[in-house]
């Protein structure tokens, strides 16, 4: 049975970019004795529902970290689940994504991502390019520390084809060669579920003055409700970006 819609409040400061560290997944499961895979299927549909509640609101950007760079170190039957687990959500969420508007986008060495998910996510890329409304990315094979090196070797090798001069490069012209590409807002909101407070090497560059925002609740759990709150509690705070405010 599915849950009776919540309804949508208004918040007088909504977060442009929201960014999620959707962890608990294994822990939700586990408690529950079930195997970790159920946490990360129950995980998907946390998913739609914050996807959808995000176009809603009119939020710009949703970025979701997936699955990191370092989750290859996790055995290789859980690694396997995953990416069918996404393989899947790509063709099972087209409707969620064309109905609201969507569009899709990717960040992380997607080309060493397996060749069935690749195809799926530039076709989805693709048919959801012409939608306005809020953008989804998904971070997939996502390091923080690799998306700098990347940008650093693209500089490099400007700089190399007489492109860009060293000088030139500043704050700006490198965050544009970042993978999400020129123009992107940094995240407003940084939300980790699962309760621990560490960063595990998203967004390293982006998350710079975001609003850190830790709950106990497992992604499994966290639906529109758990947004609300954590949308009400950015509004509470003082972003002063090293400057006073009154
Ligand atoms: C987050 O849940 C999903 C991924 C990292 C893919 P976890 O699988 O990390 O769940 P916990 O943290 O072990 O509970
Ligand atoms: C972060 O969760 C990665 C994703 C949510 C995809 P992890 O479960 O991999 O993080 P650590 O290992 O607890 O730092
Ligand atoms: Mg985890």
């Amino acid at each position: 049975m599915n849950a009776p819609p919540v309804a949508t409040p208004t918040f007088t400061r909504l977060p442009r970019h929201i960014a999620i560290v959707m962890d608990g997944n294994g822990r939700w499961a586990q408690q529950r004795g079930r195997r970790r895979s159920v946490g990360h299927r129950v995980g998907a549909r946390s998913i739609r529902e914050i996807t959808e509640e995000c176009a809603r609101l009119g939020v710009e950007r949703l970025t979701l970290y997936a699955f990191s760079a370092e989750n290859w170190k996790r055995p290789k039957p859980e690694i396997r689940f995953l990416m069918n687990l996404l393989a899947r959500y790509l063709v099972k969420e087209r409707g969620t994504i064309l109905d609201n508007n969507v569009q899709l986008a990717a960040i992380g060495r997607i080309g060493e991502l397996p060749g069935l998910v690749q195809r799926r996510l530039a076709e989805l890329i693709d048919v959801s390019s012409r939608n306005d409304g809020l953008t989804l990315c998904l971070a997939l094979n996502y390091g923080g520390r690799t998306e700098i090196v990347d940008a650093a070797r693209r500089a490099m090798q400007l700089a190399k084809d007489d492109a860009l001069e060293p000088d030139a490069l500043d704050e700006r012209t490198f965050a544009d060669l970042l993978y999400a590409g020129p123009g992107v807002a940094d995240p407003d909101l940084l939300i980790r579920t699962g309760g621990d407070c560490r960063v595990s090497n998203f967004l390293l560059w982006e998350i710079s003055y975001a609003e850190i925002y830790v709950t106990d609740t497992q992604w499994p759990d966290f639906r529109a409700p758990a947004l609300h709150a954590a949308i009400r509690e950015f509004e509470r705070r003082d972003r002063r970006f090293g400057g006073l405010n009154d």
